[in-house]
């Protein structure tokens, strides 16, 4: 099945929820790069935005269409952050990190009042890590034994480039570790965090404002209970 059209109507439908000016999110992903295309185009036709890129791929897109960024420093005031999401369970909670990406995905994540995930409809899963190992970025310091650590939680494997242990947009190295169907994302996240030299987990629980899924016929939308939309 060619999923570019399903992805294509998720981050084009993501478009409709942009207010007249904002500060936003922009995601990192083959999803969430097309709606970085869209944000130049209803930005050249007169809405304001100023934007934070959540890795250096996408920086480099929002530099070439001259979309306005913001200091990686920040502090910023994000309204409304738009990213993808490598699986999603039916309570709204995600694995992402397919890309390497989800430090500074967290980070802006968390910094924004109002987060949508476009997916298409293959990410949808019914329990998390059926579908998806949980990327876990880890300093370079170590990171042997700190993968041994991270083997009680079940195979882990060292994402590399060309023989070599592949470097996040940070410095650090990932492991995939295959964990299986998670009964507590929320718990595991947690586990994970306590292993010294883990920087950042893949697994976004709660995160999640509003789920956007592209199909082949269409799209639909799941907003969780008690968000506040964004202006
Ligand atoms: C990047 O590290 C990831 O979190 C992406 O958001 C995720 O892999 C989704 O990517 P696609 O939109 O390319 O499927």
């Amino acid at each position: 099945m060619d999923i570019l059209p399903a992805k294509r109507r998720a981050a084009l439908a993501a478009l409709d929820h942009l207010p007249e000016q904002a500060v936003l999110g922009l995601g990192s992903g083959s999803t969430a790069s097309i709606f970085i295309d869209g944000v130049a185009e209803v930005l050249r036709a007169g809405k304001r935005f100023t934007c934070v890129a959540t890795s250096e791929q996408s920086r480099r897109q929002a530099l070439d269409l001259d979309i306005p960024l913001l200091e990686d420093s920040g502090p910023w005031n994000i309204d409304l952050c738009v990213d993808g999401a490598d699986e999603v369970s039916e309570d709204l909670d995600l694995i992402k990190g397919g890309g390497g990406c989800h430090l500074r995905e967290k980070i802006v994540n968390a910094n924004s009042r109002y987060n949508i995930i476009i997916v298409d409809e293959t990410k949808l899963s019914p329990r998390l890590g059926r579908r998806s190992p949980v990327p876990v970025e880890v300093v370079v310091f170590g990171h042997a034994s700190t993968a041994h650590e991270l083997r009680k939680y079940g195979r882990v494997t060292l994402r590399e480039f060309e023989g070599k242990p592949w470097l996040t947009d940070g410095g650090n190295v990932i492991y995939d570790v295959n964990v299986g169907a998670i009964e507590s994302p929320a718990q595991l996240d947690s586990d994970l965090h306590g292993i010294p030299g883990v920087v950042e987990t893949g697994l976004f629980v709660a995160r999640t404002d509003m789920l956007i899924v592209g199909s082949t016929s269409g799209v639909r939308r799941v907003e969780r209970a008690h968000s506040v939309k964004p202006i």
